[in-house]
């Protein structure tokens, strides 16, 4: 008996994690307005639920959408991206940006996003150039963002986010993250745009209320509630 249970106890699985995730990412094309993108990512979701960021999601369509239609508001700035998945968002935006950072936590996902930013790294920007650079960064990490605040030292123009509210306990720890970054640039200097994708009444309600709790204005961007898929989405204006 003492020595089954100290055989169970014993028991290797001889699999490392690798077996388990899904890297045969695929070369796809995007279109939005007049910008083309191509990019590696996956059709369909990896095993691990921490593996969204394989793929390219309704939010990201959304925001992109948005971008295409005024790229006025991005000229020139300096970007960063929280939870950039492969780097749809942040690559549109370094069509027109002075700088972009895009950022994420996952390490399977860093890796693809570093792969995509390289893709893209060579064939810049139309009308001059931008830094396009991928930073680990994990919300409500005080080390992460003290990182990466020193390495940018001037902070960001713009703070942008595509459908990463999804896992009610990351919610404070983004808002967290998106305060520090506010903050550091001061009032009236830096702005969150969110494109949030609607799948839980809950959800809905917490981001309101952890913005507010945070001590920051949220308003919904006019004319920017639209259906993606079947699912209905909006943009979000955050501000000191
Ligand atoms: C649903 S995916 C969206 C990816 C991309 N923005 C898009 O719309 O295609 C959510 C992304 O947020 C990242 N993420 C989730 N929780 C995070 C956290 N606590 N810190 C940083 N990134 C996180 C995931 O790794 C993933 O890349």
């Amino acid at each position: 008996m003492e020595r089954e249970k100290e055989e169970e106890e014993e028991e290797i699985v001889c699999l490392d994690e690798s077996f388990f995730i899904n890297d045969n990412y695929q070369l796809t094309t995007f279109t939005f307005g007049s910008q083309v993108i191509q990019l590696f990512c996956l059709h369909s979701a990896s095993t691990d639920f921490d593996l969204t960021g394989q793929l390219v999601w309704p939010g990201a369509m959304l925001l992109n959408d948005y971008i295409s239609k005024n790229s006025e508001l991005l000229q020139g700035r300096s970007v960063i991206e929280l939870g950039s998945g492969v780097g749809i968002t942040g690559i549109l935006c370094s069509r027109f940006c002075r700088e972009v950072v895009l950022t994420d936590h996952n390490e399977e996902v860093l890796r693809i996003l570093k792969k995509n930013v390289e893709l893209h790294s060579s064939s810049q920007n139309h009308n001059g150039s931008s830094g396009l650079a991928a930073e680990k960064l994990e919300w409500g990490n005080s080390e992460h963002i003290y990182h990466i605040l020193e390495k940018y030292s001037r902070g960001f123009d713009l703070i942008l986010g595509a459908d990463i509210c999804f896992q009610q306990a990351s919610i404070p720890l983004l808002f967290d993250t998106v305060e520090k970054l506010l903050r550091f640039r001061g009032q009236g200097q830096c702005k969150f745009i969110l494109a949030y994708i609607s799948r839980a009444k809950v959800m809905d309600s917490m981001v309101i209320n952890e913005a507010t709790r945070h001590g920051l204005e949220i308003n919904e961007i006019a004319g920017t509630r639209s259906v993606v898929g079947n699912l209905g989405g909006t943009i979000f204006e955050v501000t000191l």
